[in-house]
């Protein structure tokens, strides 16, 4: 399973305010980006991906939704952010991921949360983790990964496929999750700030060739 982490200080939590100028609704036109590029190549859906996406914006932060590959899924390229609207009309205020759609949850949870849930679904999977269950925790060399254009670079891996990819948005990470992003392995997919979306298309494209 890929599996990627979003994260937006902007995006918004409810589904009223999602309307026709995605731009408006904290970039929810990037966020639709990024799920294109997540689950859809030319001509088919990816049958492999699990992608997170934390939403921090007005005016019920933090959200936490989950798309993960499903034929059933309601999504359509050219309406992502309507199925984005209604999973945040449909979600619960508290942490326990509601499964509104098929292949659609979610919850109330926070981006440092989600992570560090994550990083210990991989500890006990054998891998190490990076950012232990506690708040002092050492740093490790876990499957985690934050896209940082300052990281090593991505070619110097050996990728598994199973890794989990933590990208920002158009403005990075606000620098109240500095301490926390700290404790993360970054990598980097070149020289150039990329578009979340394009960053996306090259680590499938990069995990693409090794299978
Ligand atoms: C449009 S960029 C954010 C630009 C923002 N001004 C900043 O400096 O963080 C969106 C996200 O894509 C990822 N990204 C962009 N270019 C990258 C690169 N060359 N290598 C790794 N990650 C990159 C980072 O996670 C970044 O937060």
């Amino acid at each position: 399973m890929r599996e990627f982490v979003y994260y937006s200080k902007s995006a918004v939590t409810a589904g009223n305010l999602i309307k026709d100028d995605l731009k408006k609704a904290g970039r929810m036109d990037i966020v639709c980006n990024v799920i294109i590029s997540a689950f859809f190549t030319s001509n088919a859906m990816r049958n492999d991906v699990r992608f997170h996406l934390i939403f921090d914006g007005a005016p019920n932060a933090p959200r936490h939704l989950v798309l993960e590959s499903n034929e059933e899924m309601p999504i359509s390229k050219k309406n992502v952010a309507g199925l984005i609207k209604r999973m945040l009309y449909k979600s619960p205020d508290s942490e326990g991921l509601l499964e509104v759609f098929p292949g659609a949850s979610i919850e109330r949870k926070s981006f440092e949360k989600v992570v560090k849930e994550l990083d210990g679904e991989r500890a006990t999977r054998g891998i190490p983790s990076k950012l232990g269950t506690s708040n002092e925790v050492p740093p490790s060399s876990g499957n985690v990964l934050l896209l940082d254009g300052k990281g090593k670079d991505l070619r110097e891996l050996e990728l598994r496929g199973n890794e989990v990819f933590i990208i920002g948005d158009h403005e990075g990470f606000p620098k109240d999750k500095g301490k926390f992003l700290k404790r993360i392995d970054k990598i980097s997919v070149g020289p150039k700030v990329l578009f979340a979306s394009q960053v996306i298309t090259i680590l499938h494209n990069e995990v693409d060739r090794k299978e």
